[in-house]
């Protein structure tokens, strides 16, 4: 167990580096494993679930190396396909292993997936497509464990019911392998499948269409070991530092960051009243002294990030109004609005819209993070609030979050972090 302990009420002021995209890494990292050599992917970020992976990485036989932000992996050791190792619970990512390796080596089983306890998260749409493309997939309840195997994998065209960003990107994965070709309808567009897509495109695979809802993969029998790849900005760490500068009524810079992805972030902190500048691979926010409650509802990309909402909320506490704040896709999303009514917020949730009246300011209190975004939005409101905050249960978002800390004290915060 460790905690956040923040001293708040201090605007952030600076510049500061956003890293490597969490949901991009851990699916290019588990897409390395379909090419045979070594790999090198850089600005890979700093993080428990990056770490999870590669301890899973690791129990089957790859071996690695990480130094900063690049990872080295050395896939030809692979000498397992029945990933057993408990680290594989702890994350959600893990499953990407299911689509990685059913093309290439016919079978394959890891434990159900962890993760953080947001909502139901069921997988069906990836067994859907998995089955589709030939796969039998069985599931023991007993053991808690989601098996594949095939005798070849062929191209289809899937439509997924809902659209899901674990479903897209595992189906994809499973597809570049698929003899023939595959479309996938209704597919998820958030910018790490584009991110995904791209890197195995730069191995020779032949994806087409990612980042609209319609993605074609013709298959290939096998991808070349092209070495060195970049992983995209992580969007939701700079929507983070975006809100934490507005809620501070700061004056932030934050570099490494693709502005496009930040577009509907940023015209809500703009609608609320704060200053967005937008560079080539930049982005200024300047608080203003009164910020106007604003509604947001959360939608698939490019809608409002489910996983900016949690940390949103906390500018609707200590904005001019009434803010409603609907969550549309997980619906254990507004666990954290409980931690900060003990930080003086106005909040009354009716099913998954939060109604959330602006108050003067924010107290320092003793809270607890229940999940990663929330932990994020518990940060913010300490930074925000008069007196110590103390925020347990950081491991949550020590799994997303690289040095959370050590950057925003880069930009004037006082918070430091106690570990166990
Ligand atoms: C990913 C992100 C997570 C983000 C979420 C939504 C990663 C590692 N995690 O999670 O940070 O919050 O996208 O942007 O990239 N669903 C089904 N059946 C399925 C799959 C999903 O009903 O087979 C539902 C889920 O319950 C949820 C919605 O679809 O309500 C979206 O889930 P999905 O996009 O799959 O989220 P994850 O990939 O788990």
């Amino acid at each position: 167990m460790s905690k956040y302990i923040i001293n708040g009420s201090k605007p952030l002021k600076g510049e500061v580096f956003a890293g490597g995209s969490k949901n991009s890494a851990l699916g290019v990292l588990t897409a390395a494993l379909m090419t045979k050599g070594v790999v090198v992917l850089r600005n890979v970020p700093d993080i428990e679930d990056v770490q999870l992976l590669l301890n899973i990485f690791e129990s089957i036989g790859v071996k690695y190396a990480r130094e900063d932000s690049t990872v080295a992996l050395d896939t030809r050791g692979i000498n397992e396909t029945f990933v057993s190792t408990p680290d594989a619970v702890k994350m959600r990512a893990s499953y990407y292993i299911l689509g990685a390796f059913i093309g290439k080596y016919g079978k394959v089983s890891v434990p159900f997936p962890g993760g953080c306890a947001i909502g139901s998260r069921p997988i069906d749409q990836h067994i859907k497509g998995m089955t589709a493309l030939g796969a039998k997939i069985t599931e023991d309840l007993e053991n808690g464990r989601i098996s594949a195997e095939c005798d070849g994998l062929h191209g289809k065209e899937i439509f997924f019911d809902c659209v899901s960003v674990g479903a897209t990107i595992n189906v994809m994965m499973a597809a570049v392998f698929a003899e023939g070709t595959t479309e996938l309808v209704n597919a998820a567009k958030e910018p790490h499948i584009v991110d995904v897509a791209n890197f195995l495109n730069y191995m020779g695979a032949k994806i087409k269409g990612a980042g609209t809802d319609v993605i074609r993969i013709e298959g290939v029998r096998s991808l070349k070991n092209r070495g060195d790849y970049t992983v995209i900005p992580d969007q939701i760490e700079v929507g983070t530092l975006m809100i934490a500068a507005a809620a501070t009524k700061g004056d932030v810079t934050i570099k490494n960051v693709i502005p496009k992805h930040m577009e509907t972030l940023s015209a809500k902190l703009e609608d609320m009243g704060a200053i967005v500048t937008l560079y080539d691979d930049a982005i200024n926010v300047k608080g203003t002294d009164t910020l106007d409650a604003v509604s947001v509802k959360t939608a698939v990309y490019p809608g409002f990030p489910t996983d900016l909402q949690q940390p949103f909320s906390v500018l609707a506490t200590i904005a001019e109004g009434t803010s409603v704040i609907t969550e549309t896709i997980y619906e254990n999303r507004l666990k954290h609005l409980d931690e900060l009514i003990k930080m003086g917020a106005d909040v009354n949730v009716k099913g998954n819209k939060a109604y959330i009246t602006g108050v003067e300011g924010l107290y320092g209190a003793e809270v607890s993070a229940t999940d990663l975004r929330a932990g994020a939005a518990l940060i913010i409101a300490g930074l925000v609030a008069d007196g110590q905050t103390v925020v347990n249960n950081a491991q949550h978002i020590d799994r997303g979050y690289e040095k959370i800390h050590e950057k925003l004290r880069l930009v004037g915060a006082d918070i430091e972090k106690i570990s166990d």
